[in-house]
C-alpha cells in the first residue's frame, strides 16, 4: 500500500500527516509506504515549517528529514491512495487526473472521521493552529489502518 498526503505548500499539514501516519504504520507493523507533496511549488526543497516540526516533536515525532516537493501526475500511478487536506487541494489534484481510476484514488483525509467540516484548516497564517491540525490528523490517521484494510479485503 502506498499512500500520499497532499496539501498546498507541503510544509505545514501534509508533512505532519506523513509523519503521523508513518508512526501508526510502524506501530501496526504494516507494509505501507507513506509520502507527501504540495499542489503548489512555492516551497519545493524546504524542510517542514518550524511550527509543524515543533508540534510533531511535542508528540515524539521527528519530521525534520522531510523536504517539500510538488504533486505530479505520475503520483497517480505511483500511489494507491491520495489524501488531500482540504477541498481546494482535492480540486487541484483532480484537475490533473485523466482517468476514473485516478479520480477514485483521491479522498479527503477527514472524510472518514466524524468531523462536520472535512477541511483541515490551513495553519500557515495562524501560529496557534498547529495543535488543532495535529489533533485532526492524528485522529484521521488512527482510523486509516482499519479503513484501508477493510477496503483491500472487499
Ligand atoms: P500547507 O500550508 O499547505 O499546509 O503546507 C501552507 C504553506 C505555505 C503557503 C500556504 C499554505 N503559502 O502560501 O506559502
Amino acid at each position: 500500500m502506498k499512500i500520499l498526503m497532499v496539501c498546498l505548500g507541503n510544509i505545514c499539514r501534509s508533512p505532519l500527516a506523513e509523519g503521523i501516519l508513518k508512526n501508526k504504520v510502524k506501530q501496526h507493523k504494516l507494509d505501507w509506504q507513506v509520502d507527501s507533496a504540495g499542489t503548489g511549488a512555492y516551497h519545493v526543497g524546504q524542510q517542514p515549517d518550524p511550527r509543524s516540526q515543533a508540534v510533531a516533536k511535542k508528540y515524539g515525532l521527528d519530521i525534520s528529514i522531510q523536504r517539500a516537493r510538488q504533486f505530479r501526475a505520475s503520483d497517480f500511478d505511483e500511489f494507491d491512495l491520495v489524501f488531500a487536506m482540504d477541498r481546494s487541494n482535492q480540486g487541484n489534484i483532480l484537475a490533473l487526473a485523466t482517468t476514473q481510476e485516478q479520480r477514485e484514488k483521491v479522498h479527503l483525509i477527514l472524510e472518514f472521521t466524524g468531523a462536520a467540516d472535512h477541511n483541515v484548516p490551513d495553519p500557515y497564517w495562524d501560529d496557534n493552529g498547529f495543535e488543532q491540525v495535529y489533533q485532526m490528523l492524528d485522529q484521521a490517521c488512527s482510523l486509516l489502518p482499519g479503513i484501508v484494510e477493510e477496503r483491500v479485503s472487499h
